[in-house]
């Protein structure tokens, strides 16, 4: 066997057994392997130097705080729902369908629980803040992933698209305005 094909099987063993110490024998893998990194969890994390600010440190709001003291900073203007739509279809569709009707593409036997959550023209996600819609984009919750990596202000124009998705289910008949009398009128 001449070198390269020598050096291709150790490659294909080191592969396959997935063994960290069987690539330090190969002599061009060595100093990778030996290089003077800090290993995971070998040092203890750094402290922040007190007075500073770490530049990603935005605040965090878990559900119960963003629905109790978060409001929306945002108007709703034609270009923010605009941007809203078009960040609810890429990240929000494969579950809660492209109109938040809760019929994404990956809801359904074998895949995601068809439960009555999944749909955000519902009575019972109109009647949340819109903190605490925020802070469900934000954190997620059970087989909903957190969506952290839009920028947090992004996230109140999806807030704001969703509450025109509930006006739509409102003049589409599916849900009661929002004055609308208790049903029986509140009678006795
Ligand atoms: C992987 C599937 C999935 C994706 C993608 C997803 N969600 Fe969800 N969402 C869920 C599930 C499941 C629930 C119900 C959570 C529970 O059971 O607590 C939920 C619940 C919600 C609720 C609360 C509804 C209520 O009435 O309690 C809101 C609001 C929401 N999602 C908004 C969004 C938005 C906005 C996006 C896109 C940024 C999104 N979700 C993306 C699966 C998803």
């Amino acid at each position: 066997m001449n070198v390269r094909a020598c050096s291709l099987a150790l490659l294909i063993t080191t592969a396959l057994s997935g063994c960290d110490d069987q690539i330090k024998r190969v002599p061009i893998f060595k100093t990778m392997s030996w290089q003077s990194s800090v290993e995971a969890f070998e040092e203890e994390p750094r402290t922040r130097v007190s007075g500073t600010m770490p530049i990603d440190g935005a605040r965090t709001y878990d559900l119960l705080m963003a629905d109790s003291v978060l409001t929306s900073p945002i108007g709703g203007t034609e270009s923010e729902l605009a941007r809203g739509a078009e960040l609810f279809q890429q990240f929000c569709t494969p579950c809660h369908g492209s109109l938040g009707a809760g019929d994404g593409s990956v809801v359904g036997p074998n895949r995601i629980p068809d439960i009555p959550l999944l749909n955000l023209r519902s009575v019972l996600t109109r009647s949340y803040s819109d903190g605490y819609l925020w802070g469900m984009i934000t954190n997620g919750r059970g087989l909903m992933p957190s969506y952290r990596r839009i920028p947090a202000h992004e996230r109140w124009y999806i807030v704001a698209y969703l509450r025109q998705l509930q006006d739509d289910a409102v003049a589409a008949g599916e849900i009661p305005p929002l004055d609308a009398p208790a049903i029986n009128g509140g009678a006795p």
